[in-house]
């Protein structure tokens, strides 16, 4: 699939540009096994890289003017490092517009680029298709422009581009493993150090597969809905802080034994969004050394506990993604399902033998559809890689 992609790449780059790139990179989209909304509170995650992924063919010009072509858009479009603005018609070119200004403001010398992009991450629907974006560009002029930034500066920059230039509030998680992604792992993040532990997946011997189903939903109100979450967890951590008299920088800082003591005197909401992340990030902990250990069936559970908490207390589920899950979960050879993502829409991911992944496509795309109107899409992915050089002339 990537090579007939980087055909048309190439063809599409040599028709814009005349010649050859200097560079092909990707970037994948990412699926997060558990630990959902623990990112900006400075908690865990337990994502994936996924086999869906941004590649852009890039060459370098001295004009210092952007030229970009979408592949998927058919569009073109051009701007000068000089004035870098948000693009009011372009919308797909303000990831590309935001990477090139967040580096250029932290001093990184830049030229002009001649770029084409294609992805194959789905749009709006939980899988990162923004970070691989970004870090996709933030990786071409990385090394395009031997800039010398860490793995890791790549995730943070590519953060920044979304925070500052496209506006949404997202934390570290998509952008970290898009990243630094490996093969056949998922990495166990600590997002207040950045410090992180490979684990290996090793489904094949357990006889799972990582199946994630899009539910045709596209996550609506996320931006607003998203926000408005950080800040009720914003909100908890300055209550706890007051209430059990202990300095909390985040909700990190809080245990459920707080929770209890103090659940009477925090307004009912906050107290629900901050028992969310409190018990989601013991979780991911203890789902972590589940898989360590081999053991589907705990993690499998904590993967359905997880959506439990998201759909009560955290309330970024909706109806279509509960019947999803639900449908799932009943499945035979299910180990557990959840939501992925930042919710509202998107996609769900669950753990199913591989004997019955025909037929759980089979059975649940069909039930979804009588019971919703709508369509879902099932992708079995395996976990890849983070952003890596195709070829480079
Ligand atoms: C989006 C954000 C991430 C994270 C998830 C929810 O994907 O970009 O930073 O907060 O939502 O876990």
């Amino acid at each position: 699939m990537q090579t007939e992609r980087l055909k048309s790449i190439r063809n599409s780059f040599d028709q814009h540009f005349g010649g050859k790139t200097q560079i092909i990179v990707r970037a994948p989209g990412r699926v997060n096994l558990i630990g959902e909304h623990t990112d900006y509170n400075e908690g865990f995650v337990f994502p994936a890289a996924i086999d869906r992924e941004m590649i852009v063919a890039a060459s370098s010009n001295d004009s210092g003017t952007i030229n970009a072509y979408s592949l998927d858009y058919d569009k073109d479009d051009s701007f000068n490092l000089s004035d870098i603005q948000h693009s009011q018609e372009q919308g797909w070119s303000n990831y590309l517009r935001g990477v090139m200004d967040t580096l250029q403001k932290g001093s990184y010398p830049l030229k002009g680029l001649n770029v084409v992009l294609s992805g194959n991450v789905p749009q709006g629907a939980g899988l990162s298709s923004s970070a691989a974006y970004e870090v996709a560009i933030v990786t071409v002029c990385n090394i395009l422009f031997n800039l010398g930034i860490s793995k890791k500066d790549v995730a943070l920059l590519g953060q920044k581009a979304e925070n500052k230039f496209v506006g949404v509030q997202c934390g570290i998680m998509d952008q970290f493993i898009s990243a630094l992604g490996e093969e056949d792992a998922a990495l166990m993040i600590d997002c207040r150090t950045l410090d992180y532990k490979t684990v290996p997946l090793r489904l094949s011997a357990s006889g799972h597969s990582i199946v994630i189903t899009n539910s045709g939903v596209r996550r609506g109100l996320v931006d607003s809905e998203y926000n408005a979450r950080r800040q009720e967890c914003n909100l908890g951590t300055k209550l706890l802080s007051e209430l059990t008299g202990r300095s909390m920088t985040s909700l990190r800082d809080a245990t459920l034994s707080d929770l209890e003591k103090h659940s009477s005197s925090l307004p009912d909401k906050v107290r629900r969004r901050s028992a969310h992340v409190v018990s989601e990030n013991q979780r991911v902990l203890d789902a972590a050394t589940a898989l360590q250990a081999g053991d589907i069936a705990s993690f499998g559970r904590l993967m359905n506990e997880s959506h439990i908490s998201m759909r009560d207390d955290f309330e970024i589920s909706c109806p279509e993604i509960n019947v999803l899950v639900e449908l799932s979960q009943n499945f035979p050879g299910v180990a557990g399902a959840r939501l992925t993502g930042a919710g509202f829409g998107g996609c769900t991911v669950a753990l199913v033998s591989n004997d019955e992944v025909e037929r759980f496509k089979a059975s649940v795309i069909p039930e979804y559809e009588t019971k919703t109107s709508k369509k879902a899409e099932v992708y079995v992915c395996t976990a890849t890689a983070g952003a890596s050089t195709i070829e480079r002339a």
